[in-house]
Formats: C-alpha cells, structure tokens, sequence
C-alpha cells in the first residue's frame, strides 16, 4: 500500500512528448510506497478570474487531485525560454480562488527534457520561481536538464542504460526529500 501519493504535472500536450515519456519512465524507478498520477491540464479552460466564484469540472478535478497528493511531480517542457502556456495555465488555475491555493506546501521535484543542449534549464528556473511564489518547497538538487537524445529510453519505455543511474540517483533524492517533508 502506498503512502505517498504524487501527483505528476507534465507540462507537454503532444501525444509523443518527450516529457510524457520522461514522467512515464521515471516514476518506475520509486519505491512501492510511491504512488503516481497523472493529472490532466490539457482540458482546462484560460484562465479568467472571472470564472472563480464557479469553476468548471475540470477545475475542480484539478484541484481535487492536487488536494489528494502529498506531492508533486513537475516534468516539464521548454518553450521560448520559459514553461509552455499550458502549464502555467494549470498552475493558475489551482493557485486560485485567493487564498484557496492548493498547490501550497506540497513538496515537489521539476525536472525536464528537451531536444535542446540546455535540457529546460531555463524552464525549470521559471518554475521555480512561480513555485516559490505559491508556497511550493522543491527539491534544490541534484538538478535534472535532460537532452533528448538516442538511447534515452529503451525499446520498452524505460530509462536507457546511459541515463538509468543518474535518474535512479535524482528518484533517491526525492523520495528521500519528500519523507522528510512529510516527517
Ligand atoms: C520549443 N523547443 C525548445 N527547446 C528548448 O530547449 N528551448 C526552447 O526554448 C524551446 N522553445 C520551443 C518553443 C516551442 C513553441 C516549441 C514547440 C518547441 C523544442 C522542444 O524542446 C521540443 O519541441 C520538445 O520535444 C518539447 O517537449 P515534448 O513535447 O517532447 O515533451
């Protein structure tokens, strides 16, 4: 049985996203006690404060699963420098109505991949900067910026040989981290 619930934020709408995969492959490298979900933001309306007195189901689902987690995993891409729209769409969306934020406290680890040499560090950086914001600790290091590359994951989905020690090392990291958070 699980006792830690995470749920994963995957910031990446294209069906064969790196990211996805990323998030898919990574989270087998947890112990059993960690538990992980995939929460949807591609069905989330824009934004508009207009619409928090009476939000939509999505929403709420977004918020219910974020409320169920005693964690969070963002696995994101990098577009223009920054975290895609999308993401910082759902990252609104849960951060209000005021006061009502429900991404506060929940200990998260970001990471990312892209088919650039940086590997999302600029993405990440801005992620941090919204988490900090809302009151989300996150996990300083060791820092991931994963480049796409050959290799990265196996025939089956896994992590490929070249990176499997380096990610099990940054798993470690965050499920040591976020016991602690939890102690
Ligand atoms: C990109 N890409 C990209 N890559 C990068 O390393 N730094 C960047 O600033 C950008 N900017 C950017 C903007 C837009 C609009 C797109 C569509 C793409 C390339 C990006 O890394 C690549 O498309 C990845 O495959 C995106 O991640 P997913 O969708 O595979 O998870």
């Amino acid at each position: 049985m699980s006792q830690f619930q995470i749920a994963v934020v995957v910031g990446s709408l294209r069906k064969e996203s790196f990211n996805r995969k990323l998030a898919n492959a990574i989270v087998k490298l947890a112990p059993a006690e960690f538990s992980f979900k995939q929460i949807e933001i591609g069905d989330l309306p824009n934004y508009n404060q207009d619409d928090d007195a009476n939000p939509s189901e999505s929403v709420k689902r977004l918020k219910a699963d974020i409320n169920a987690s005693q964690g969070l995993l963002f696995v994101t891409a990098e577009y223009n420098r920054s975290i895609p729209g999308v993401l910082k769409n759902a990252i609104d969306h849960a951060s209000r109505p005021y006061g009502q934020n429900a991404w506060a406290g929940k200990p998260a680890g970001v990471l990312g991949v892209s088919v650039g040499a940086a590997g999302t560090a600029m993405a990440q950086q801005h992620l941090r900067n919204v988490l900090a914001y809302l009151d989300v600790p996150t996990l300083n290091q060791p820092e991931a910026f994963i480049h796409a590359k050959d290799g990265l994951f196996d025939a089956s989905g896994d992590i490929g040989e070249g990176s499997k020690k380096f990610l099990q090392g940054w798993m470690d990291a965050y499920v040591a981290w976020v016991k602690k958070q939890a102690a």
